[in-house]
This record gives structure tokens, sequence and C-alpha cells, in this order.
């Protein structure tokens, strides 16, 4: 399955880099920040249509399209393009990301960040892969070493979870945080040891379920501003290296 799950991740990012730098139609979601492209969708139906082919009994869950709800114990949650805003202003960092869940556990995740051509892969209890090189996090134990990763929900104007004031202590503090507009890519460069941490005050199971794994894999750690197991009773993500973790859940209560 993850040989599958691989090809169609590269075959939707196809029609992405395709679509890179063209003119395309796009509609408002929820405000003027909040699009999604003809690209999104063409990559979405792409994702599912093979789904339909090849694994017609299995439930999906798409960001565009919502549930395909077959009562079956497999779910695949998909993101057809992460950072859609990158890709709608021609800023080359966007991803697909496809998970699979086997009774609510990620058995497999598979990011593909489309410009850089890297395929970044896990299987539960497999490690995880940028393409054939096996991965491992940082191991920085200290906050003001370490470099960070973050992003801001469609809604920031409304400061959900003190987003602002988080991003301004975890910058004093850090060596540095950057913010690249791929919640997929992001969870792939903790998992790369790139970046020491990740955390984000409000994602959807399609950012989070194959890069979670991918970071799992990889010696990480991913849970929300609690402790606790994501995507349960918050949507709030800090992923990291493990060492930093129980550090980082202390800095996160303002
Ligand atoms: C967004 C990206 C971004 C994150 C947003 C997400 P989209 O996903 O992952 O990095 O900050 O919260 O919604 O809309 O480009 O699929
Ligand atoms: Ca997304
Ligand atoms: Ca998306």
């Amino acid at each position: 399955m993850l040989d599958d799950i691989k090809y169609i991740a590269k075959e939707a990012g196809k029609i992405i880099r395709d679509g890179f730098g063209k003119n395309f139609s796009y509609e408002y979601k929820t405000n003027t920040s909040n699009i999604v492209t003809e690209i999104d969708k063409k990559s979405e139906d792409l994702i599912k249509e093979f789904i339909f082919n090849n694994y017609s009994t299995h439930s999906i869950l798409a960001e565009e399209s919502g549930e395909t709800n077959n009562n079956s114990e497999y779910v695949w949650i998909i993101d057809p393009l992460d950072g859609t805003t990158n890709f709608a202003h021609g800023l080359p960092i966007f991803s697909v990301s496809i998970g699979v869940q086997l009774n609510n556990k990620t058995i497999a995740g598979v990011v593909y960040d489309v410009m850089f051509d890297n395929l970044y892969s896990a299987e539960l209890n497999c490690g995880s892969f940028c393409n054939d090189v096996k991965m491992r996090v940082s191991n920085q134990d200290k906050i003001p070493l370490s470099l960070a990763v973050t992003g801001f929900p469609y809604n920031v104007s409304e400061n959900p979870e003190n987003a602002f004031e988080l991003f301004e202590k975890l910058t004093r503090q850090s060596r540095g945080v950057r913010r690249l507009g791929s919640a997929a890519i992001d969870f792939c460069y903790v998992a790369r040891g790139v970046f020491d941490y990740f955390w984000e005050v409000s994602l959807n199971p399609w950012d989070v379920c194959a890069g979670q794994l991918i970071v799992e894999e990889a010696g990480g750690m991913v849970t929300d501003f609690k402790g606790n197991e994501t995507m349960k009773t918050s949507n709030t993500i800090l992923c990291s290296n493990s060492i930093l973790h129980q550090q980082l859940l202390n800095e996160l209560k303002l």
C-alpha cells in the first residue's frame, strides 16, 4: 500500500507542478485569505479516483470534498495541495499529503514536496524516509539553540489560542522561527532534523495525519499543547525532536 500511496502522491504532484505559475481559477472559502484553486480540486479528484479504482471499499476524508464514508476500518486522509497560498502566489513551497489510518491509527503516510521532488514516507514501526534515505530528528536539547517553524490558521486575525503571543514568546527564546506555509512540509523538516520543533494552534486532520507518522517514525513526538494525543480534544499541535518536548509544553502555557 505504501508504494501505491507514493505513486499517487507523485502523480498528483505532477498536476500541481504543471499548473504552477500558470493561470488558474479559484474561489474563496471562509475569507479572502482562504482560497481553493482548480489545481487543489484536480489533485484531489485524481487521488480519489485512484482510491475508488484500487481500494473501493475504503473510506476517505479529503480536504476539498469531505468524507466518503464506506464504514471501512481503513480511512485515507488527504490534503491534495498543502500550501495553497504559496502555490497561488508563485512561491514554490507546497506538498501533497496522504495518510492512511486503520481503526483510527495511522499506518502509512506520504508527503510529496512537489518542487524539490522530495518524497517523504513512513510506515508504522518501519522508520521514515526522504526518498530512500532514512531520517532522524535532531538531538538538540536547548531551546535557545533551536530553529523552529510555525504556521497560522486562516482566522489568525482573531488570534486563536493566543497565536501571536506564542509566536513572540518562542521567537524571543529560539535561534529562529520560520513560517513556510505548508504544515506537511514543516513536519517533514522536523523529521529530517532541519527544524527542532514545529507548533501551530489550529490544524486539520489532513494537515497532520501523514506528517505526524513521518515525525514519529523518525524519533520525534507529536501532541497537542497539553501533551495529549493529537486531534482528540484540541487542534493545537506541538511537534518536536522528543528531547525538547516537555520544555516546550511548559513554554506553551501562557
Ligand atoms: C495550510 C498550510 C499552512 C498552515 C495552515 C494550513 P492549506 O494548509 O498547511 O502552512 O499554516 O494552517 O491551513 O490550506 O494550504 O492546505
Ligand atoms: Ca493544509
Ligand atoms: Ca490544502
